[in-house]
């Protein structure tokens, strides 16, 4: 049975089919229709309008008075599958440690990559899921999520499948990458070259074979992985179709993202950091720049300069970062919260950035991201508020009364 939602307060972010992205000024304005309906045919957005024009079809009825309906949110950058977690880092943290200082103890990335060694595929495929349904029932309706805590051929590959599992179970569109080159593992601390051979010849081969990612992605990073070997990276995983997403800017300017840019990636995240020659590279590119400031907020780091980048006239997409380590937070509201709040970037847009050009981050702004007419059914509901403004503006409030993910309404 069709669903027709009625007496919509407002409808934010209509669309045409054409726009896949939205750059500096624009994502100023969010195209809306006071008092609207919506018509969801199966998994589809079959049309909208205003309430004059609203049609008398069999459907069931959701009467959306007083409530503003929203694409459901587009979370580009994420690290959902793990295993356990860090709190005891979090407590050392509070203590004085820094993030560096207890990756250098060995803790970070290779404590998450131990844990998940150890850990089977079915009990991470349980843990992980909870934190997919938490993530859907905060709107969130389509999400991109990562390996990276193998950093074995084995662990990389039972990553991918935990993430393919959860892509044939949830309704959400998930898109996999592959990102072996997250950390050197203990026994590659002075053999880089060994470990990156170790990626290109044993994971990916295998990896592509088994169509287990649709990206690949580094983090180019002091004591992590240089520019030179991100390239190789990014130019190995073009051979097998993968386009990259790369892990840049997040503690020092070191260049990656010009590379990164002259390698067609499709985006470049975190950008904490960043400098007048990074904005530069970035500028009439096909690379989208993802902002985390959840990240940024748990780290206690910068934010990314979302207000030079809009000036620049760059587009900016906003992700969570979900991860064990420096994110363990998949609250997308939070983060358009934190993007208005300490980014001092508009409602309008961060709800450009979270939606829309989230969607284009991973590849889905063609099925995802905005109210168009044949998009996927992906919407947010909120409670009675008197504008959308409320939704970051009371940024500790869940404001969110129901989620629909390809037509169905999943809370
Ligand atoms: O995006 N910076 C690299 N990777 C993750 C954090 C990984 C971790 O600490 O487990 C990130 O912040
Ligand atoms: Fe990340």
């Amino acid at each position: 049975m069709a669903l027709l939602i009625t007496n919509i307060q407002e409808l934010l972010q209509i669309r045409g089919p054409e726009v896949a992205k939205v750059c500096g000024a624009e994502m100023a304005v969010l195209p809306s229709l006071k008092n609207a309906w919506l018509l969801v045919e199966g998994d589809l957005i079959k049309d909208f309008g205003a309430m004059d024009t609203c049609p008398d079809v069999p459907a069931e009825v959701i009467d959306a008075t007083g409530r503003t309906v929203l694409p459901a949110w587009c979370d580009s950058h994420t690290h959902i599958v793990y295993a356990g977690n860090r709190a005891a880092e979090f407590v050392d943290r509070i203590n004085g440690l820094t993030y560096e200082e207890i990756a250098n103890r060995g803790g970070g990335i290779l404590n998450s990559a131990r844990k998940l060694n150890e850990t089977s595929e079915d009990e991470i495929y349980e843990q992980s899921r909870g934190r997919l349904e938490e993530v859907m029932k905060l709107g969130t309706g389509a999400v991109e999520i990562k390996s990276g805590y193998g950093l074995t051929v084995e662990g990389e590959i039972k990553m991918l499948r935990v993430i393919k599992r959860l892509r044939e179970t949830y309704p959400v569109a998930i898109k996999a990458t592959f990102l072996g080159a997250h950390a050197f593992p203990t026994a590659f601390k002075d053999n880089h070259t060994g470990y990156i051979d170790l990626i290109i010849n044993d994971m990916l081969p295998v990896i592509a074979r088994e169509n287990l990612a649709d990206y690949i992605d580094a983090f180019c990073e002091t004591g992590y992985f240089s520019v030179e070997e991100t390239g190789r990276i990014i130019e190995a995983g073009k051979k097998y179709g993968l386009r990259a997403k790369i892990h840049v800017n997040q503690f020092n300017a070191i260049g990656g993202i010009a590379a990164c840019v002259k390698q067609d990636a499709l985006s470049v995240d975190h950008l904490e950091v960043l400098n007048p020659e990074d904005i530069n590279a970035l500028k009439n590119s096909e690379t989208m720049p993802v902002a985390l400031p959840s990240c940024s907020y748990f780290l206690s780091i910068p934010y990314t300069p979302a207000r030079q980048m809009l000036n620049a006239g760059l587009p900016l997409a906003l992700a969570t970062d979900f991860n064990p380590g420096s994110t363990p937070s998949g609250n997308m509201n939070f983060v358009v919260a934190t993007a208005c709040i300490k980014m001092k970037m508009t409602p309008e847009e961060a709800i450009n950035a979270a939606t829309i050009n989230g969607a284009y981050a991973m590849g889905l702004s063609g099925s995802h991201g905005s109210i168009t007419t044949g998009k996927k059914a992906n919407l947010i509901i909120t409670k009675p508020i008197a504008s959308f403004y409320q939704l970051p503006y009371a940024f500790g409030s869940n404001l969110i009364e129901s989620v629909i993910i390809d037509g169905k309404i999943i809370a």
